[in-house]
């Protein structure tokens, strides 16, 4: 049938391939951000966002915090997982059965069908934040991907290679968009340039990106 097979272009056009590991898929949660948000917003009513400090002492410009069984932490002792919230000293709040639903869901198109995703890093971005060029190497099992889901205004992402010193492709990562790196590509350098001015209709002056981790 013709409308079927829009239907199957449309999606396809979505997913963009962008290493042997790892799929951007356009507006993939587009229809869901308004639920996401309220999720977030009921998160960082018990564990609000925050600046970590890194190792070297340097305070972070994007505001952090965590939902589900482990989150990840900085401070002065360096970057680990904790299953407690070092402000409160309170377990992190439960990840919604909703974020880890399409977290699989993206993980499976990706290529990832046994995604377990049991840590969620929130990141929330104000015009200036930025991400510098880093590996998620914190994660015990190095065989399970990332997802990340972008909300709010858009970002410049950087995609390096392997090594810190490789060249970096820049893409846009827009409201609902979401990104799966694994495999070969689990530990490519990433990183957010500087936010520019904008404003999003739900969000306003911010970004918001998560990150789904799978440590066992
Ligand atoms: C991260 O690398 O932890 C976040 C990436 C992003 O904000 O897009
Ligand atoms: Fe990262």
């Amino acid at each position: 049938m013709i409308t079927d097979d829009l239907f199957e272009n449309d999606e396809e056009l979505n997913q963009i391939r962008l290493g042997e590991g790892t799929l951007l898929i356009r507006h993939f949660i587009n229809e869901y951000t308004a639920e996401i948000i309220t999720e977030i917003e009921t998160i960082t009513k018990q564990a609000p966002f925050r600046k970590m400090l890194t190792p070297n002492g340097h305070k972070m410009s994007v505001g952090m915090t965590n939902c589900g069984n482990v989150g990840w932490v900085t401070d002065l002792k360096g970057y680990h997982y904790s299953q407690q919230d070092p402000i409160t000293q309170r377990h992190w709040p439960n990840m919604p059965s909703l974020f880890r639903e399409l977290a699989v869901q993206a993980a499976g198109l990706a290529g990832y069908p046994n995604f377990q995703p049991d840590g969620c890093l929130i990141n929330r971005y104000l015009i200036g934040s930025k991400l510098s060029l880093h590996q998620d190497k914190d994660e015990k099992n190095l065989n399970a991907p990332i997802v990340s889901f972008s909300l709010g205004i858009p970002a410049t992402f950087q995609w390096g290679g392997l090594k810190r010193t490789d060249q970096t492709e820049k893409l846009v990562l827009s409201h609902g968009d979401v990104l799966v790196w694994g495999g070969v590509d689990r530990l490519r350098f990433h990183g957010v340039l500087p936010i520019k001015s904008n404003n999003h209709p739900l969000l306003g002056e911010q970004r918001i990106n998560i990150t789904f981790r799978q440590l066992s």
